[in-house]
């Protein structure tokens, strides 16, 4: 039992959202520095060996070493926790070590997972190859069809994974529903949310147990660093993922985590701005004759409007999906959405997303270039898909953009 705690930010108890956002995280040092202080060091001084012990032995809290402790993580954590409504968070190097951290902390060899086949790749190589390798067993099911989900449980069943929406197809899980299959299975929910972060979702109130962030995504939201993070119940967080945190030190460096930090202070109103162009873009790209189809849930046509309006604070997000029209020739359609893409001047061509800056990709030769067709055609990614993380430039130049190729195809 720690005694000792490391002290909490004076804030009235019912501090808002968005005061939380600018203000939660440590007290200042004493110093006073308004703007929170980025503590490079990789270990804190003790002051006599028997407090060092005491430190050590988790008798009392305090900063040790930054592997596993140091304040301006301690202070991006406790934001982010905050954001959520979670007691706790864990900040990791990366978001995938946040789903590595998430099962080494909570699996073991004969536990069983089931997971939404069309969650991020590397999450899916991550439970499908990496942790199968020491005996757990994944079964991939629909991100939609929550009988999947229920009729895949199995005794052992530990953990149940989700993303929403998802990449690049923006497919909506009802969080509520998978959390009501997770608690009659004995099982924990994990959400990844990275497309729509606290700002529009906030998966604990439906029900999850705990929170996956990429916060290389919204959360930078600038597109300069690579984070990660978990969050969830503090008894959790202490018990399972600490101490793999301590031995295995997928840690956040100090600079890394102040970047966040400081995203975290504009999230609310990056994420409102980027989500209200993101509609606006969609619904002028359903307009255009030379587009197929548009996946983004914020439009009415999107199979799961009702339910991403609900779970996403009325929201779309700020990330979309279309699909060129084309002959029906596979080679064709990639040639036409690559087209579209190479026209662009304001949009980066990159598979990053979360950025400030508008970004293009061809999920089908990039972030899925890894499946087969076959598997790629059963998940829907087809060669005429391009995908737009909306950022902040004005709309007008990018809606110039995507007509720019648009109306130069050629059939
Ligand atoms: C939904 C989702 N989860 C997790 C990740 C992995 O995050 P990172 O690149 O920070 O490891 C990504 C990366 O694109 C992602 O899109």
């Amino acid at each position: 039992m720690t005694e000792k705690k490391i002290p909490r930010v004076k804030l009235p108890a019912d501090a808002r959202l968005a005061t939380l956002a600018v203000r939660e995280g440590l007290p200042a040092s004493a110093w006073g520095e308004n703007s929170e202080a980025l503590f490079l060091t990789s270990s804190f001084r003790q002051p006599d060996a028997a407090t060092a012990a005491a430190r050590f032995a988790n008798e009392e809290e305090a900063f040790i070493y930054s592997r596993f402790t140091n304040p301006t993580v301690t202070m991006m954590e406790r934001r982010l926790a905050a954001l959520e409504g979670a007691q706790g968070c864990i900040a990791t190097s990366s978001g995938m070590s946040a789903i590595l951290l998430l099962g080494m902390g909570l699996l073991k060899a004969g536990d069983h997972v089931i997971c939404s086949r069309s969650v991020f790749g590397s999450t899916i190589m991550l439970f499908g190859r990496e942790f199968a390798k020491f005996g757990v067993e994944t079964t991939f099911v629909s991100q939609t069809d929550v009988t999947e989900w229920r009729r895949a449980v199995k005794p052992n069943t530990k953990l149940l994974f989700a993303e929403s929406p998802t990449n690049p197809l923006t497919e909506v899980c009802d969080i509520r529903a998978l959390s009501e299959i997770a608690k009659g299975a004995g099982a924990w929910l994990a959400v990844d949310n990275c497309f729509c972060s606290p700002a529009l979702q906030r998966p604990i109130e439906y029900g999850a147990d705990l929170v996956i962030h990429s916060g290389t995504k919204y959360l930078d939201g600038q597109g300069r660093v690579i984070a990660g993070a978990l969050c969830g119940p503090e008894a959790l967080i202490d018990e399972k993922f600490v101490p793999v945190m301590r031995s295995a030190g997928m840690s956040l460096s100090p600079f890394n985590a102040w970047v966040v930090l400081k995203g975290l202070e504009t999230l609310a109103i990056r994420m409102q701005a980027q989500s209200a162009a993101a509609l606006q873009l969609a619904q002028w790209l359903e307009a255009q004759p030379q587009v197929e189809r548009v996946y983004y849930p914020g439009l009415a046509s999107h199979p799961q409007h009702a339910l991403a309006m609900a779970q996403q604070s009325g929201s779309g997000g700020a990330v979309l999906s279309f699909i060129v029209r084309s002959a029906a020739d596979r080679a064709e359609a990639r040639r036409c959405a690559f087209h579209v893409i190479d026209r662009t001047q304001v949009c980066s061509i990159t598979a990053n997303l979360g950025d400030t800056k508008t970004t293009i990709t061809h999920p089908a030769s990039t972030s899925h270039g890894r499946l087969t067709e076959e598997q790629r055609q059963a998940a829907g990614i087809t060669q005429g898909m391009v995908r737009v993380a909306v950022g902040l430039e004005d709309l007008a130049d990018l809606k110039a953009d995507l007509q720019r190729g648009l109306e130069t195809l050629t059939a």
